[in-house]
């Protein structure tokens, strides 16, 4: 397994190019199943997982393939509608095929996803909406057994804000006879592409960027074309890169409209952050100011930063908290971090932190994909060697980071063990 060897302290400076949006480009590969024929996704990320889902793709029948940045799905022979478990397993999002299934075969075979790395993360949502729409589903020896006639437009209600469950319900209500409307919609941009990759191939959709969506079915879904938005986390973690490294490093092709909240924090923290016409420059202080984070909902300060803030912080000047209101439980960065030197208190999803002025380096272990982009951002301030295990994870969401890590004058190297 390969790991990473990083060499710290170094401040970063330069510039970087943030690439297309993973969590934006995995529904839209799954959205492809609802058209029959050629669909191009454009400013796809080279990650582990959209290779998984590739290869999800594959095994229902359709041809994947990824020339650069572009990715071409053809549906043509797409007559699958099994999703198995050694693909589920490891990537959750896999359960995007289950309303795109469903709506095209009037049926679906997926895997239960499980836990995840940082404990439970229901799907109870998922099923509540394609139930609404009039599908039975059955749970099975592991795996969720959906099946339909034409799945029917209805009113669903989200109780809780679900980016994965609004998803899979506009999937699946796009192939509806008649009117879907979704309530408590999700609100993240990567949501909003979705409709709006499915309004390019025939579906009218009301309320995108809102929570009411309004989607009238179609009997058949045109082949689409659609550019991935910038990933507003990558582009995240590269100012938090910045940030605790003092450093200067200007953002490319990223969308500051998406990330105020985690401008607003990094801000908070003492970063000078200028928007300027195609970049973003972010210049850290020469140690940070402590704050108080709160993850929320889009637009609030996302849980997919709350492990590289929480590097951040550890190293300010002061007290800082961070409550993590989605997932309570996201925290397996936490023991990790303590091997650099920092002193976190843990209580519940709460996490006290007492900022240390310095870090040593140490070997430590990702666990999940933020978790260890938090565990480099820490590697490249400690003083010494920093090995970071088990840097699959890495690979699972962050486009060539070593490269681009490198670019901005960090020492970091892969090496296979
Ligand atoms: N929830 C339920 N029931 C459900 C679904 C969700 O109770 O059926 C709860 C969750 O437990 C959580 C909240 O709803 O408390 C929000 O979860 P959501 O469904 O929005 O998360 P997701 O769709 O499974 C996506 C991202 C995650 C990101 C979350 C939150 C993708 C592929 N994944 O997951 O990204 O953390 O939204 O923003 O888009 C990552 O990229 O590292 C990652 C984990």
């Amino acid at each position: 397994m390969d790991k990473f060897i990083i060499q710290g302290p170094r401040r970063l400076q330069g510039d970087v190019e943030i690439s297309g949006a993973k969590n934006a480009v995995l529904p839209l590969m799954a959205a492809s199943l609802l058209a029959r024929g050629e669909s191009a996704i454009e400013n796809v990320p080279d990650l582990r997982d959209v290779r998984t889902m590739i290869k999800l793709l594959r095994i229902l029948g359709a041809e994947a393939s990824l020339d650069g940045s572009v990715l071409s799905i053809n549906t043509k022979s797409a007559n699958g509608i099994e999703a198995p478990y050694d693909l589920v397993r490891t990537m959750r999002a896999s359960i995007y095929v289950l309303g795109s299934l469903l709506a095209t075969h009037g049926k679906a075979r997926v895997s239960l996803p499980g836990g995840c790395a940082w404990g439970p993360r229901p799907i109870d949502l998922h099923l509540m909406a394609i139930e609404r729409l009039g599908a039975r589903v059955k749970l099975d020896h592991g795996y969720i057994y959906a099946s339909s006639k034409r799945l029917k437009g209805t009113e669903i209600a989200f109780p809780v804000s679900s980016v994965g469950a609004t998803a899979n319900a506009m999937m699946a209500a796009s192939l509806a006879r008649g009117t879907t409307v979704i309530r408590n919609a999700a609100l993240e941009p990567e949501v909003s592409e979705l409709a709006k990759a499915l309004v390019s191939g025939g579906v009218a959709i009301d309320g995108i960027g809102t929570s009411t969506l309004t989607i009238e079915g179609t009997q058949s879904l045109n082949p689409f074309r659609h550019r991935v938005i910038p990933d507003r986390i990558e582009a995240g973690t590269y100012a938090a890169a910045a940030v605790i490294t003092g450093g200067s490093v200007r953002l490319h092709r990223c969308d500051p409209s998406h990330m105020e909240a985690v401008f607003n924090a990094l801000k908070a923290s003492g970063a000078e952050i200028k928007i300027e016409n195609e970049s973003v420059l972010v210049e850290g202080p020469k140690r940070a100011e402590p704050g108080h984070i709160v993850t929320r909902e889009y637009p609030g300060f996302p849980t997919d930063m709350q492990a590289q803030i929480m590097a951040v912080l550890c190293r300010a000047k002061g007290f800082s908290t961070i409550k993590d209101t989605i997932y309570p439980d996201r925290f397996t960065h936490v023991p990790e971090l303590r091997r650099f030197g920092a002193d976190i208190r843990l209580d519940g999803n709460l996490a006290v932190i007492n900022g240390v002025p310095s870090f040593q380096g140490a070997p430590v272990m990702a666990t999940d994909i933020r978790a260890s982009s938090a565990l480099i951002l820490a590697g490249l301030v400690a003083e010494g060697t920093t090995e970071v295990l088990r840097v699959y994870h890495i690979d699972r969401g962050y486009d060539r980071i070593v490269e681009k890590l490198r670019g901005l004058g960090a020492e970091i190297q892969r090496v296979s063990d």
